[in-house]
């Protein structure tokens, strides 16, 4: 969508009279500045004109409009969508929004037909049927979005399908797991992402075009004509709920929060494990910045800021929210307030999945550190008392214990478990075999991991040949 004209203040020469001669004055200057809504819903051009191409040919069928008035209208509408796109339509804040400033236009350039485009509908309709087609769209880009970040870590995953690292709990060194496991976990959560914006996409796809105001009309209209003309389901049910309400902005808007905070927990592993006291990753150049005083600094900007975005959205649905949630029914102008924070979480969430796809991209990962750090920490622990339950009949529970002491031998010797000799072992628990150390080892431990959704790269590659075929 190209970028629209600037907003201009100039007195447009007008075809219309606003409110019919009803009022003496214009507004004041700063009542037009706190009502006009042009400089951000010039946005809803292309829906706002779609929108009036139906209303038109459904007109037209109703007999409520001549057939050559519904073509002076198409040709006219065409005529300004081509203008705003080529930059040279002048918005004006005296026609308030995009609604009255595409109408108005259209009168100046084919006369009476424009003035009866308004038959049968409000702005209240309006406006809520170009912000459902604008945010239907939108959810669409972020649907591939997340499809495009969803195959950037599936590659990595699959290269990475045996690369051992330390998983964690409270950070803390926990049990091996892999990477390409690690990064699933991520592939799923997206997924899970784009089904909350599916969901919600189906909830939306219903079209309040014909309610007017708030009562519906008196005309002959046909309803699902125009929601089937516009991609929606069918008409909305109830002309109030119509105009009234924005839950279908707040589910998006929900569904983005969510996805922000994975995206948010990306960021910040980005961040710690591109550290140099992690050191498991290292950020592209053309994704990182340098300091302008430490000449040694490699910083993962584009990942902090994918971290900082979410609170920008968050505070998108919580201020949606709070601007709903004491309207009486049925439209206020409270709802004008509605599209903003939806414009500037749709291009945060956008801008966002796109710098996670090409960060992932092109990472690159320390393996040989990876493997280092796997095994610090005693994440083989549960390995040695799983062993014993399984090899030796212990209970759970003994094992727990017997596992604890052999970390403490370890530390107090200063090695890591896979470390520790037979004798040593056997001097804790005379159960222990020599069959226990070989689970000691980190790839062994990974390797064990056999139950569904567990880490060994057998389940992994499962994972990912199962994702690939669910998400790509
Ligand atoms: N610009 C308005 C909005 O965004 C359009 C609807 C105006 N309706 C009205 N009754 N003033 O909500």
């Amino acid at each position: 969508m190209s970028t629209p004209a600037k907003t201009t203040s100039q007195k447009p020469a007008r075809g219309v009279d606003l409110w019919g001669g009803h009022f003496e004055q214009g507004p004041a200057p700063l009542m037009e500045q706190i009502n006009a809504s042009i400089g951000f819903d010039k946005r809803l051009y292309a829906q706002d004109i779609a929108g009036s191409c139906a209303h038109a040919r459904m007109l037209v069928k109703a007999g409520l409009l001549s057939a050559t008035e519904g073509q002076a209208i198409q040709d006219g509408l065409a005529k300004l969508k081509a203008q705003i796109e080529a930059g040279s339509f002048a918005f004006t804040a005296e026609l308030e929004d995009i609604h009255m400033n595409i109408e108005a236009r259209l009168t100046e350039l084919i006369g009476e037909p424009g003035r009866k485009l308004h038959t049968a509908r409000s702005r209240n309709d309006q406006v809520a049927t170009d912000f459902r087609l604008w945010l239907r769209d939108a959810i669409d880009a972020s649907d591939r979005l997340l499809q495009g970040l969803q195959a950037s870590l599936l590659a990595r995953a699959e290269e990475h399908a045996e690369s051992v690292m330390s998983g964690f709990t409270h950070l803390q060194a926990a049990q091996p797991v892999t990477l390409g496991h690690h990064l699933m976990a991520y592939v799923e959560m997206f997924g899970r992402d784009r089904g909350r914006l599916r969901d919600g996409r189906a909830r939306l796809n219903e079209c309040p075009l014909g309610a007017a105001a708030l009562a519906g009309t008196s005309f002959p209209i046909d309803r699902a004509m125009t929601a089937a003309e516009l991609g929606f389901t069918q008409p909305m049910a109830n002309s109030i709920d119509a105009v009234s309400d924005r839950d279908f902005a707040l589910e998006f808007l929900a569904a983005a929060a969510i996805a922000a905070v994975h995206l948010s927990r990306l960021g910040e592993e980005l961040v710690l494990w591109s550290t140099p006291q992690f050191g498991f990753v290292r950020m592209a150049e053309d994704f990182s910045s340098g300091s302008s005083i430490m000449p040694q600094k490699r910083n993962p900007d584009a990942a902090e800021l994918m971290r900082g975005k979410s609170g920008r959205i968050f505070g998108s649905l919580i201020g949606l929210l709070t601007t709903l949630k004491g309207l009486p029914l049925a439209y206020s102008k409270d709802l004008q307030e509605d599209k903003e924070p939806v414009f500037d979480a749709v291009a945060s969430l956008q801008l966002c999945l796109a710098v996670a796809a090409a960060m992932v991209a092109g990472m690159s990962v320390d393996t040989a550190r990876l493997h280092a750090a796997a095994g610090v920490g005693y994440t083989t622990a549960t390995d040695l008392a799983d062993w014993l339950v399984r090899a030796a009949g212990v209970p759970f529970r003994e094992a727990h214990a017997i596992a604890a002491q052999a970390v403490r031998r370890a530390e107090s010797l200063g090695c890591e478990l896979a470390g520790l000799a037979l004798a040593e072992l056997q001097a804790i628990d005379r159960r222990i075999g020599a069959g226990a150390l070989e689970v000691l080892s980190v790839e062994r431990s990974v390797a064990s991991r056999t139950s569904f959704g567990g880490t060994a790269p057998a389940q992994v590659r499962q994972a990912i040949a199962a994702a690939r075929a669910r998400y790509l």
